[in-house]
């Protein structure tokens, strides 16, 4: 049985551990990079990689010539957040005959945000014959899919409550740039009103994806300002030192509100020097389910994991675009992907 081809359109931080881990895979083959950065087009994908072996695979910046060149079977897309940007992208993908499978937080749940763009782009893949899917660790699994998984040993629910909790000073340094670590409270707020923090996005999308598959009408979903969590005590990590009183990362919470209720609660917090780190997650119901994973689940290593796990799934589905509440159970493929697909 032949390799299953992949394309990459997006080698930033997140493509290129995708990359990494794809090529030390059985059963797959990197066939094509895309990416815009002026400092990787044009490159070998090895040298965007920093290994030390050239690939014989150069990134392009245009996705059209490239497939017309090359046929893939899916494309690993790992560009930006929001659907509105990424859809003319996915769109070509799709208009080529290639699967896609996407870290795109929009697309995670793409009828909350851009009801009428995934009804494009679920018209256009079944046109096409391709599957869309977006996932990630969160979105795409520890906030939603996870904790669906867990309503279904439930016969009643009154409330979800999910907790993730990080210490950014084990991430990498663009990580803990992105949530303001080691910047004066006002610089952070600062720089949340101009947007150039954004904070977790994928909040509202987890919640919308809890209440459709639970057939929760909700009267709304409410996404609270993102908050600094800001430092008791001097805290570091390799690279940033945070002085007491300054934003230490950040705290973000939105809510789920039905007949007034909160029914749906989801908090991240992510910052330098959290002592404890988790995954939690509790239904009231029942039963009463409680939840911990400690410590919190490696953001970067797993989403690299939910993007390669999908790949047999999103192969063997349905056309059109899906989500994870559409796949099936989701599970690894440590194996040669060939044993989990036919070719
Ligand atoms: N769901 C999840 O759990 C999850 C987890 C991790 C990441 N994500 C999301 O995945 C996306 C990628 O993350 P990342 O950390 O890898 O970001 P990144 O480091 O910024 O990498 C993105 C790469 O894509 C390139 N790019 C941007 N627009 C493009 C376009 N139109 N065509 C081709 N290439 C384009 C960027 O080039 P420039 O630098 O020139 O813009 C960059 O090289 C982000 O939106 C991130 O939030 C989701």
């Amino acid at each position: 049985m032949r390799k299953l081809k992949v394309v990459l359109y997006g080698v930033g931080a997140v493509g290129s551990l995708i990359a990494k881990f794809l090529l030390e895979k059985e059963g797959v083959e990197i066939v094509g990079a895309v990416d815009v950065a002026k400092d990787k087009v044009g490159k070998d994908l090895g040298e965007v990689l920093g290994l030390e072996k050239k690939l014989g695979i150069k990134v392009s910046e245009n996705v059209d010539a490239l497939l017309s060149k090359v046929n893939a079977d899916i494309a690993i897309h790992a560009t930006t957040s929001f659907l509105r940007e990424t859809f003319p992208q996915i769109a070509s993908l799709i208009k080529h005959g290639v699967k896609v499978v996407s870290t795109c937080e929009e697309l995670s749940y793409p009828y909350y945000a851009e009801p009428k763009l995934a009804k494009e782009l679920d018209a256009l893949a079944k046109k096409h014959n391709v599957t869309v899917l977006g996932t990630g660790i969160n979105p795409g699994f520890l906030m939603d899919t996870l904790v669906i998984t867990l309503t279904t040993v439930c016969q009643k629910i009154e409330k979800i409550e999910a907790v993730r909790v990080m210490d950014a000073a084990k991430r990498r340094l663009p990580f803990q740039k992105k949530i303001g670590a080691g910047l004066t409270v006002e610089e952070f707020r600062q720089k949340i009103a101009e947007k150039q923090i954004t904070g977790h996005i994928g909040l509202e999308q987890s919640i919308a994806m809890i209440a459709d598959t639970l057939a929760w009408k909700l009267d709304k979903i409410t996404a609270e300002p993102v908050e600094p969590v800001i430092a008791k005590k001097p805290v570091e990590s390799k690279d940033i030192k945070v002085k007491a009183g300054e934003a230490a990362g950040l705290r973000q919470k939105a809510k789920g509100v039905m007949k007034n209720r909160d029914i749906i609660i989801l908090d991240f917090q992510a910052y330098i020097g959290a002592e404890e780190e988790y995954d939690a997650i509790t239904i009231r119901g029942a039963p009463n389910i409680k939840q911990k994973i400690q410590p919190c689940i490696h953001g970067d290593i797993s989403t690299v994991a939910m993007v390669v796990n999908s790949i047999p799934k999103v192969i063997k589905a349905l056309p059109g675009l899906l989500t994870m509440k559409e796949l099936p159970v989701p599970s690894a493929a440590v194996e040669d992907m060939r044993k989990y697909i036919s070719l």
